[in-house]
């Protein structure tokens, strides 16, 4: 029997969240540039795209790129966007056949425009997939999330179309970027940095963290797998006690 197998089908994450962290790291530790520990992360991403689609994840969001990774120095920004063009160029046909769906999260204006291009056919090209939803977040801040959230509240009540008194943690969610998926059960963070870094603020306040000391570039499949057999012997308690969660949820045998 193999790992994949201890998977509990009926107790998998709907989604799984991921903090992308190390690959700067990574590549030191070999001697080399900070850009080639994000060329292996890539290698990295399609195989974590490929397990949770094999698995029945049906929501992966990936951190691959923060408002504030805007600061870093600019041969680095540089390159992290041509790989982002390159990779998604060279990936969305296999995304495709996959009957994986492409959707971006962050503040898309902002990315060079020959990434919005690329990003917006994989996008269309995908559109229609029912399979895994990918959604990679590009220039996210999740301040800036809940600050435009706000806004656009704002906006929507001088309107007249939404009222004051209708403003609720349910509503509030339809103006979040995520407004079309559901909140992540599980987040992964790599590399051994305990933060969550502007990443999901609203979303994660439920979900289940994992951290693990691994570089993302060698974060594979299996590493995955240990993660939600870790999360499957969690106890998701929500405010009550273990003794009301067990009543209520069958033992699996
Ligand atoms: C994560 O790896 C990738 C991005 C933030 C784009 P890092 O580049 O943060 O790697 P470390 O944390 O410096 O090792
Ligand atoms: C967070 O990683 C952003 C991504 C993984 C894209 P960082 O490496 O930028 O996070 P901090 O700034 O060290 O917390
Ligand atoms: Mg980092």
């Amino acid at each position: 029997m193999g790992l994949l197998d201890s998977i509990d089908l009926n107790k998998l994450p709907k989604h799984v969240a991921i903090i992308m962290d190390g690959n700067g790291r990574w590549a030191k530790e070999r001697g080399e540039d900070r850009v080639y520990g994000h060329h292996e992360g890539v290698v990295s991403v399609r195989e974590i795209v490929n397990a949770s689609a094999e698995i029945g994840i049906k929501y992966l969001t990936l951190y691959a790129f923060s408002a504030e990774n805007w600061n870093r120095p600019k041969e680095e920004v540089d390159a992290l966007m041509e790989l982002l063009v390159n990779t998604i160029r060279k990936e969305t046909d296999e995304l495709d056949k996959n009957n994986v769906r492409l959707s971006i999260i962050g503040d898309f204006a902002s990315l060079p425009l020959i990434c919005q291009k690329e990003l917006n056919e994989a996008m269309d090209l995908t559109a229609k997939n029912t399979g895994l939803n990918l959604i990679l977040a590009l220039s996210y801040s999740s301040r800036r999330e809940i600050a435009d959230a706000a806004r656009k509240i704002a906006l929507d009540v001088v309107a007249g179309k939404l009222q004051p008194g209708d403003i609720n943690e349910n509503s509030f969610k339809n103006y979040l970027y995520t407004s079309a998926f559901p909140d992540p059960e599980l987040m992964i963070r790599t590399s051994g940095e305990y933060r969550i870094s502007n990443y999901l603020l609203y979303q994660l306040a439920y979900a289940e963290l994992y951290f693990t000391n691994k570089h993302w570039p060698d974060f594979r499949k299996n590493d995955l797998i240990d993660a939600l057999l870790n999360y499957q012997q969690r106890e998701r308690r929500f405010g009550k006690t273990s003794e009301q969660i067990q009543k209520n949820t069958p033992q699996h045998v």
